[in-house]
């Protein structure tokens, strides 16, 4: 059995990057118990505020930021935390030389119908600024609170998933993970579809038309509606997942956050073989303009984003 501490020693980066990774691990099983009673405990439901996005904020949102903040708090290598439910940055007490940005709460829409959501985390040198492109992430990585507890993370150069145990403890499930370059399952929201580009329906008209199609294949789509939930699956069995800028998310950039959504994720389906793109540009090269900054996202199985992008080099 390799546990999470045993890869870690065995990875080629420093101590502190390392116990950055640690602490949004140990905050992950905080949140994880919180939501595994959250129904019994009454923390269900709005919190009554909205975020600086203008969403509405449940309960469950903000317990899972306060989480994160006090774990990193305890830990003198960050100096800087970013947040989705935080209208500014963090600057921490400590003068560490690592910064994070991270999504708490995943897909907090499935809350109440206990679906799977997630924490998403990207790791940045502080030094850099707060807006660096994703290739300057030093490490990424997710936890899915789904049927088991999974942490998937990455150092930029390949992606493993450990499980939680019933101690606590981490445990490596899968080492190296590659995400298949041919698929034919496809995560998008259909019910925007009078809102999409011509690539984007052109795309999805060809895995539509099935074996009758261009592709000769039979594609199947599946939407959690928790980015977590999509992109784990897509790296276990291959897919693509699509939020394309539409008509009506164009004004705003996109809908997901480049900082920890995006990039994030991009980080993390790169390093094991897959591609992501905006459409017309890599996601990781995106230079953000505000901590809160949207981008269209489609990522997964190589083949599939090649296709993709070639529908919008159509112009
Ligand atoms: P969040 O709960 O952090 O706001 O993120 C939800 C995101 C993402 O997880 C998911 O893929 C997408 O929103 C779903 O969007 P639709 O509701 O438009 O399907
Ligand atoms: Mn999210
Ligand atoms: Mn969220």
């Amino acid at each position: 059995m390799t546990t999470l501490s045993d890869w870690l020693a065995a990875q080629h980066v420093d101590d502190a990057l390392k116990s950055v990774v640690g602490t949004m691990a140990a905050a992950s099983v905080d949140i994880a118990a919180v939501l595994r009673t959250a129904p019994i405990s009454g923390q269900t439901g709005l919190a009554g505020q909205t975020n600086v996005q203008g969403e509405a904020q449940k309960e469950l949102d903000v317990v899972s930021n306060d989480i994160v903040l006090n774990h990193i708090r305890q830990n003198p290598q960050i100096s800087i935390l970013v947040s989705e439910e935080l209208d500014e940055e963090v600057h921490l007490e400590n003068q560490g030389r690592y910064m994070v940005a991270t999504d708490p709460l995943d897909g907090s829409s499935n809350l109440d119908v206990n679906v799977t959501v997630g924490t998403i985390f990207s790791v940045l040198e502080s030094a850099g600024g707060l807006l660096q492109q994703g290739t300057a992430q030093k490490a990424a990585g997710y936890a899915a609170y789904g049927p088991a507890t999974s942490l998937v993370l990455t150092f930029g150069t390949s992606t493993a998933v450990f499980t939680l145990d019933d101690a606590g403890v981490w445990v490596l499930t899968a080492d190296a993970v590659k995400v298949q370059p041919a698929s034919a399952e496809y995560a998008i929201n259909t019910a925007r579809e009078r809102f999409w580009d011509a690539a984007t329906r052109g795309y999805v008209a060809e895995n539509v038309a099935g074996e009758t199609g261009p592709t000769g294949k039979r594609h199947n789509m599946r939407w959690v509606g928790s980015m977590v939930a999509d992109i784990h699956r897509i790296l276990m069995r291959g897919g693509i997942f699509m939020y394309p800028l539409d008509s009506e998310t164009v004004s705003k950039g996109g809908r997901l956050r480049l900082l920890y959504e995006a990039n994030p994720m991009a980080l993390l389906i790169e390093a094991a073989g897959g591609k992501s793109t905006t459409g017309t540009q890599r996601i990781l090269d995106v230079v953000p303009t505000g901590i809160h900054q949207r981008v269209p996202v489609i990522l997964g199985s190589a083949e599939e984003v090649d296709r993709v992008e070639g529908w919008y080099a159509r112009g």
